[in-house]
Order: C-alpha cells, then sequence, then structure tokens
C-alpha cells in the first residue's frame, strides 16, 4: 500500500543502466496487474537463432531450439512463447513476478545477444471511498475534513479535484503527506461543490466523489423596486439575498408587520397609503443570521407617468387636428361660408336697429348655435337675425325655422 516512487527510480536506473550500455536486444518495461498476463517483445529479433533462453533474475523459464523450446517446470502452464518475435507471455500474474527479465540469444553464426527488462506487479485499485463531514458546514467557522481509503495494492497516486479541476493547497486547504486526506479550515462558499479523488497506479484507477455544500450568509440583502409610483398602478418590490440554504423572507411596511413571507411583495393597485417603509428581512436557519435591507415608495397622484411613446401619440394627433383645422378654415374662407363679421354692417345697413349692445352679438349668436347643435339638438339661437348663416347651415342642414 505504499507509493512507490522510489522502487520505480531503481527500476529504471537498472533498465536504462543495461540499454545504455549498448544491450543487443532491446524490449520496454512493463507493469501487470494480478491475475493479467504481459508479453515481453524484442524489438530486434535476429533471424536464424540455435538457442534461445528467457530467465526471470537467475531463474531459468525456458531454453532450446526457438520451435521446440523446454519450458522450467515452474512456469509451465504460465508461458507462452512465441518462436516467431522471440516474445514470451506470462500469465496469471502474481506479485512475486516483479522483477527482471532477460533474454539470450545464440545465432547460428555463434553470435551472442542479450537483452534486459523489469516487470512490476500491482493490484488493481478497488473500493475507493471518500468520506466528508457529516454534519452542516457554516462559511467561516466550520472546518471540513475529507479522508480517502481504497483496498487494492500500491496506490502511485492520489489526486484531488473540485469542480473537474485540480484542488491545490492553500492557507486553507492542507493535504495529508500522500495525498490521502484533505483538511479545509475554515470553509468558505467557494468550497461547495463536487470533489473527486482518484487513487491511481499503472494498471487501474478509481475515483469516488463527494459534494460539499456550504451554508452561508444572507448578505447582500437588497431591495428592487420602483422608488415613485402613480396611484393606482401594480406595484412589485423584489428582495434579494445571497444565502444558502434560500434565505426566508419577512416584509415591515412601517415597521408593522405585513405577513407577507415571500421575496416578493406586491401591491396590486397603490394607494397614498401605501406610501413610506418597506423592510425585507432575510433569515438563514442554518447560520442562524439575519439581513435586512429598507426601502422607500411614495405613490403621487397620476398624470406624470405618460410614456414617450404616448407622448409622442398625443403630439401628432394634436399637429392632425391643427392642421385639419386649418384646412378647414382655409377652404371655408376660399369658399365664402364662414359669416363675415362685416355682415353686421350689412344688417346695420338693411336698417335693423343697431344697439351698441347687439354689433357684438351676431358673432357669439353664431357660436352658440354652433355648440348647442353640436350637442345634438337642432335649435336655434331665438335671437335668429343670422338664419341664413351659412357656416351652421353646411354643417347641420338647414335650421327649422321657430
Ligand atoms: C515456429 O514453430 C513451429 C513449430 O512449432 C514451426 O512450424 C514454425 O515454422 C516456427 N516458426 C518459425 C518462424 O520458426
Ligand atoms: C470491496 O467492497 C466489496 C463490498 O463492499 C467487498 O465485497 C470486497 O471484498 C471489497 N474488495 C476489496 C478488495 O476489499
Ligand atoms: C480536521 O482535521 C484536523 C487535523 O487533522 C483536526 O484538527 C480537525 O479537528 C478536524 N476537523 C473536523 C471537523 O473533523
Ligand atoms: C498530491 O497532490 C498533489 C496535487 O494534486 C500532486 O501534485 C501530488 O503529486 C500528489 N502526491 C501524491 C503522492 O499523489
Ligand atoms: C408610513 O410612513 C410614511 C413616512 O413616515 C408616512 O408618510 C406615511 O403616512 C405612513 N403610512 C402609513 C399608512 O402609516
Amino acid at each position: 500500500m505504499m507509493v512507490s516512487h522510489g522502487l520505480f527510480w531503481t527500476l529504471w536506473m537498472v533498465t536504462c543502466f543495461g540499454e545504455c550500455l549498448g544491450q543487443d536486444l532491446q524490449f520496454p518495461e512493463l507493469n501487470g496487474a494480478i491475475g493479467g498476463s504481459v508479453r515481453f517483445t524484442p524489438n530486434n529479433p535476429p533471424s536464424s537463432i540455435d538457442v534461445v533462453t528467457w530467465h526471470f533474475g537467475t531463474t531459468l523459464i525456458l531454453t532450446g531450439h526457438p520451435d521446440s523450446p523446454s519450458v522450467s517446470s515452474v512456469y509451465r502452464d504460465r508461458v507462452s512463447f512465441d518462436n516467431n518475435t522471440l516474445s514470451l507471455e506470462l500469465l496469471n500474474l502474481k506479485m512475486e513476478d516483479s522483477g527482471s527479465y532477460s533474454l539470450t540469444v545464440i545465432t547460428s553464426s555463434a553470435n551472442q545477444l542479450r537483452g534486459e527488462t523489469s516487470l512490476q506487479v500491482f493490484e488493481i485499485i478497488s473500493n475507493v471511498t471518500l468520506t466528508g463531514p457529516e454534519e452542516a458546514l457554516i462559511e467561516g467557522e466550520s472546518s471540513a475534513n475529507f479522508t480517502s481509503e481504497g483496498s487494492g495494492g500500491t496506490v502511485t497516486s492520489v489526486q484531488w479535484m473540485k469542480d473537474n479541476s485540480p484542488l491545490s493547497s492553500s492557507s486553507r486547504i492542507i493535504f495529508s503527506s500522500e495525498n490521502r486526506s484533505v483538511s479545509i479550515s475554515p470553509v468558505e462558499r467557494s468550497d461547495t461543490g463536487e470533489y473527486q479523488c482518484t487513487y491511481s497506479n499503472p494498471v487501474s484507477s478509481e475515483t469516488a466523489k463527494l459534494t460539499l455544500i456550504i451554508n452561508y450568509g444572507p448578505d447582500g440583502v437588497l431591495i428592487k423596486g420602483p422608488d415613485v409610483v402613480d396611484l393606482g398602478v401594480q406595484v412589485f418590490l423584489s428582495c434579494f439575498a445571497n444565502s444558502e440554504p434560500s434565505a426566508s423572507f419577512s416584509w415591515l411596511f412601517n415597521g408593522s408587520n405585513t405577513g407577507v413571507t415571500t421575496d416578493k411583495f406586491t401591491i396590486d393597485k397603490s394607494d397614498f397609503t401605501d406610501s413610506g417603509e418597506y423592510i425585507c428581512t432575510a433569515f438563514n436557519e442554518f447560520t442562524n443570521q439575519r439581513k435586512a435591507d429598507a426601502h422607500l415608495l411614495l405613490v403621487k397622484a397620476g398624470g406624470g407617468g405618460l410614456s414617450a411613446g404616448a407622448i409622442a401619440g398625443i403630439v401628432i394627433g394634436v399637429l392632425i387636428a391643427v392642421s385639419g383645422i386649418c384646412g378647414l378654415f382655409v377652404y371655408l374662407t376660399k369658399t365664402n361660408k364662414i359669416p363675415k363679421l362685416n355682415r353686421k354692417e350689412k344688417a346695420q345697413a338693411s336698417g335693423e336697429p343697431a344697439k351698441s349692445k347687439e354689433e357684438t352679438e351676431p358673432y357669439y349668436e353664431e357660436l352658440t348655435n354652433v355648440q348647442r347643435t353640436n350637442g345634438g339638438r337642432m335649435a336655434q339661437g331665438k335671437n335668429t337675425s343670422f338664419k341664413e348663416n351659412e357656416y351652421v347651415n353646411v354643417k347641420h342642414g338647414p335650421p327649422k325655422n321657430s
């Protein structure tokens, strides 16, 4: 179960030593799993061989002519030799098979060639477990210890990830000597996430996962909503809070509890009595903390609340109305359909009584008539000095003669 960088290093040194001294036959070092198999295959086998010999350390595995080598009894059911490549397959591996393997070849021209490599056998890692804190963790107060375990053989590395990125040590995050456990103290909200612990060796790896949730807050409590609203509109005030788990809310208006317990405070139809101070209090039952924010709302008499679109509509409407009236006025003037004030001069000339008070009356009467007929009643003014008033006639048909 020991992490065995040292052993690797030693084996690598041995192998390199051989290769660097210019061995004739070369093949890579191998790792195998208990119960599994490996095959040693030289890179550059010679042709026309008289004798081939494989050794494990000083123990003979097989020797003889490549077509029919004799296998030593200990290896009888565990090896398979390929006379084509001179490769040796070792089956049903045991821990004790770790060590150095050598191949010696004598060619038909009586040359001797030799190569050596190493095998390391590992158990397959299994049953990796990750145990974390059981109790609720609170930001700034709690510490969290993760402990990992695994069965199986040599573990060459233990790696930790958080949310799929490597977890690195810091002043708060400390790994044990062989990375078997991690201690986080104190915890912060950013420590929330999925932790993975991976045990690996050259032949296997296994990962255990655990999700950590850090409780915190509430903080950053804030009411969002309008400051000034018109009378009779719907109003929403929303209360925000950073909190794990989600905060519960309560709302005060002018110091009295409103009974509202959602993050939203709704006024269906604003009234002047809704003006005042709203306080939202967020409460986290895990951290047992509460924080509040206040918001002033003013309900004012409507009218100032026209949208830009509405204003534009009104302006356009007014412009159309004005141009329409102007056009009508020009038309009526040109066609002499508007009674002219000088008519009363004619009337005076025709000998009707010309009281000074009546001199200003006709035009006023005309307007009176128009207004009345606009109201739906075809009633002529009692003073009918302008019965032939064509403006009225044009607009509303011939007046009834009284
Ligand atoms: C390997 O051995 C078999 C007999 O066991 C033989 O028929 C074959 O020709 C050999 N191959 C080589 C490349 O020597
Ligand atoms: C792994 O766990 C299973 C069930 O918990 C158990 O049966 C098995 O023996 C364990 N394997 C090892 C290698 O400990
Ligand atoms: C975590 O581990 C450290 C050191 O191993 C220990 O002092 C601390 O009490 C542990 N904390 C918890 C919550 O188990
Ligand atoms: C421990 O973890 C660190 C960071 O992930 C890694 O660099 C180191 O190789 C690990 N050590 C072992 C023995 O697994
Ligand atoms: C609420 O308080 C504001 C400011 O103090 C006050 O103007 C308003 O009349 C109060 N409204 C009610 C309904 O108490």
